[in-house]
């Protein structure tokens, strides 16, 4: 049994309305110009459409972008499986979209990007559903992590816990001034289960991601920074412009290389040098073979812009 099919939520979206055109096998990822008139949900300020079937995040786009944004703000977004599942089922749909070039998650209203896990459903587990928790939360994570577009989170507020391990399985972060960053977990008696332990390290070293953990207290967007946890702080009011910014600055290159950068990247942190460094060799004679390299040197060398086609 998939992920999806075991996922509580999964309910509010199994029935798609009759009209709502189809471009790949989930319909609500349907654009506006696919879908005239067709889809339930309201237009956003982006340009996109909020569809009325997805309870807890929203979906919209912004040309080649897709925004995916957690919306459960009188829990200051936290998330409870019914989010998971629509998270998993999002990306898995913006995988196929051929017109999805780059990905931001972030989280509704001035508070939080995500304040971690929903505690009220943590209260309920046992070791056996714990272990299930874990697990689904991880595989999710895993599901961004190696996404072959660039994901960047845009962490507008309190990213604690599994807020924190949303932001870490992104492949870029960015943060605003007000963020806070956190793994408050102990303080609850349990440890990050969706890969916080693992990510964190990796991304800011030992030291600074056991004082996280075993402190729980929360660091601001400054330390943040400082530490190598996110890469850019920018004013709370820029932030969604500063993100698109900055994915566009990846979504302009060519998508198979951006692509083959992180599955090298990636591979290569799980892997000994020598491995890592024979893959990344397979990967760059296989790009050798493609149209967008021939595109991306003739156009250098015709001094214009390349277009590439992701062939
Ligand atoms: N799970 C479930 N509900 C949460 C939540 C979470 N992780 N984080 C916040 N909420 C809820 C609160 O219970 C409250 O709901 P209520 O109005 O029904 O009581 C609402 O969101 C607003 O939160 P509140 O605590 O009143 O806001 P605050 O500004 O006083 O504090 C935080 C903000 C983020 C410091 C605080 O909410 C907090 O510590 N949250 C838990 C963070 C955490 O431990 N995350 C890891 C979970 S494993």
């Amino acid at each position: 049994m998939g992920l999806w099919e075991r996922m509580p939520g999964r309910r509010a979206l199994a029935s798609p309305p009759a009209r709502v055109a189809r471009r790949s096998s989930h319909f609500y990822l349907s654009r506006p110009s696919d879908t005239e008139g067709a889809v339930p949900g309201s237009r956003t300020p982006e340009g996109g459409i909020q569809m009325a079937d997805l309870q807890h995040i929203t979906l919209s786009w912004d040309a080649d972008l897709a925004i995916v944004t957690v919306d459960r703000q009188e829990k200051l977004n936290a998330l409870n499986s019914e989010v998971f599942a629509e998270l998993a089922e999002a990306f898995q749909s913006l995988r196929h979209d051929d017109q999805v070039r780059g990905v931001i998650v972030t989280g509704a209203g001035e508070k939080a990007f995500v304040a971690g896990a929903d505690i009220g459903e943590l209260a309920k587990m046992n070791a056996i559903t714990g272990v299930q928790v874990s697990r689904t939360g991880q595989e999710v994570f895993r599901t961004i992590e190696s996404f072959p577009k660039p994901v960047l989170a845009a962490v507008g507020g309190y990213a604690l816990g599994g807020g924190c391990e949303l932001a870490l399985a992104c492949h870029m972060r960015m943060a605003s001034e007000n963020a806070r960053f956190g793994l408050p977990e102990v303080g609850l008696g349990i440890i990050p289960g969706y890969g916080g332990t693992v990510r964190l390290a990796r991304l800011v070293g030992l030291g600074r991601a056991v004082e996280m953990a075993l402190t729980g207290e929360m660091v601001d967007a400054q330390a943040a920074l400082a530490m190598g946890l996110v890469t850019r702080v920018v004013p709370r009011e820029e932030l969604m412009d500063r993100a698109k910014e900055q994915v566009r600055k990846v979504t302009r290159n060519g998508p198979l290389a951006v692509r083959m950068v992180l599955e090298a990247i990636y591979r290569g942190m799980d892997v000994p040098i020598q491995d890592g460094t024979t893959f990344e060799s397979s990967l760059f004679g296989l790009l050798a073979s493609t149209e967008d390299v021939k595109e991306g040197m003739t156009a250098f060398l015709e001094k214009r812009k390349p277009v590439f086609r992701g062939r």
